[in-house]
């Protein structure tokens, strides 16, 4: 195949962009780090290597020398179509996937725990394409999902594509477990903990699974090349976090995609943009912006506030420029006068961003009157909120989330 661009990284920092521009001139790319063996490369089969330095690119193949700095866009994209073929699309990865995973599974099982997020529903969907009801996936309700979430996973993923999927309904569970926890970061340790033995429990009780399917993208494994010539493995990549009963295999078809990359597979694939462009939105759910304690109705009241902001940014058409939209309720209570009558109920805050990588994250600018509507929908729909702040705050120093 005349199209791969290899690259060999010498600690650049600068390896992933490269590898992402690449790519979108249509030359399927990858990292290697510059510790790797000829032989190794040869099997990726490069047409062209290029050797990111500390300043410079070298071509292997060609050899041609230039400096990476010396390149524009423009110039990397003529020097590449000399010398390779661009003739990597996503119909014919995604292809290549299917006939890969087919022959990867054979007869057996396959597990996945579907969250409704991007990575995992693009994994579904190709999994089952590969091999069918040989797929289950096992989707956990901890109870901390947005309005209507559940029954939209359901919706698309049994309904739709008929993709065997067991829901579990784990609500009382986590509840009654999370009762009284207010700290934040042992909500996310016992949301965790719960949420891996839950899926553990359903996972051990289907027989013959060979194989457990992660939605793990490259920016998850790929961080960047250590000084000692191995690639970073980022510590959250759940390589070796099965537990020691299990036998299955990792499968992670998506681990050599960009998320854009994962994105433009799932339109590839047919799933829906309202999927595909949805926000950001922690493992935890809405665990972590429900600050003090979780109860079913604060829950609750959270969720109906989420589901009026999200609605009113979507009306108004600005869903697709904001990269993250957040309502969160607070542990204090406000007064206010409803129906003529004083009321002691929750105060929520509102915040949309922009990022690019959710390092630094600038305020999106709504319009007062856009704010205005919001609010007044808020506290005319949601009883039991008396009052609604507006987060203007950009990371640094706030976080994007409260806790
Ligand atoms: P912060 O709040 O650290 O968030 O500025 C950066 C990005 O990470 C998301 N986030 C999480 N995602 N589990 C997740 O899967 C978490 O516990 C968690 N906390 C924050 C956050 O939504 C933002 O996109």
């Amino acid at each position: 195949m005349n199209n791969r661009i290899s690259i060999i990284d010498y600690g650049n920092g600068d390896a992933l962009s490269l590898a992402r521009k690449i790519r979108s001139f249509g030359f399927y790319s990858r990292i290697f780090p510059y510790t790797i063996k000829g032989d190794e490369l040869r099997v990726f089969n490069p047409s062209v290597t290029l050797h990111l330095t500390e300043e410079e690119v070298t071509t292997l193949t060609t050899g041609v020398e230039r400096r990476v700095s010396d390149f524009t866009d423009d110039e990397l994209k003529a020097f590449l179509l000399a010398h390779a073929t661009p003739s990597w699309t996503m119909e014919s990865y995604a292809e290549h996937l299917i006939t890969e995973i087919k022959e990867t599974v054979g007869d057996r099982r396959v597990l996945l725990g579907l969250s409704g997020g991007v990575d995992s529903s693009v994994c579904a969907r190709l999994i089952h394409k590969a091999v069918g009801d040989q797929l289950t996936c096992v989707f956990v309700d901890h109870g901390l999902l947005r309005k209507n979430e559940g029954a939209q996973v359901r919706a698309l993923f049994e309904e739709t594509y008929h993709i065997p999927l067991i829901y579990v309904e784990a609500e009382e569970i986590f509840l009654r477990e999370l009762k009284g926890i207010t700290d934040a970061e042992e909500k996310r340790k016992t949301i965790g903990r719960l949420f891996v033995d839950t899926f553990y429990a359903e996972g051990r009780a289907i027989p013959n699974i060979a194989f457990l399917a992660q939605g793990t993208i490259y920016p998850d494994i790929v961080e960047s090349v250590q000084l000692d010539g191995s690639l970073a493995i980022k510590s959250h990549h759940n390589v070796g976090g099965l537990p020691a009963d299990l036998s299955w295999q990792l499968l992670e078809p998506l681990k050599e995609l960009f998320k854009d990359e994962v994105r433009a597979l799932g339109r590839v694939l047919g799933l829906p943009d309202l999927l595909l462009n949805r926000h950001p939105f922690p493992g935890p759910g809405l665990g972590v912006r429900c600050i003090g304690e979780l109860t079913k109705e604060r829950l609750d009241t959270l969720r109906e506030v989420d589901a009026i902001y999200i609605d009113e940014i979507r009306s108004a058409g600005l869903y697709d420029e904001i990269w993250q939209a957040i309502a969160t309720l607070l542990p204090v209570k406000s007064v206010g006068v409803k129906d003529g009558r004083r009321v002691h109920e929750e105060v929520c805050t509102l915040r949309a961003v922009n990022s690019t990588d959710a390092i630094t994250a600038e305020i999106y600018p709504f319009s007062h009157e856009f704010m205005n509507t919001v609010v007044l929908r808020i506290l005319a729909e949601v009883p039991t909120v008396s009052r609604v702040l507006w987060d203007i705050s950009p990371k640094p120093p706030a976080t994007i989330e409260w806790e």
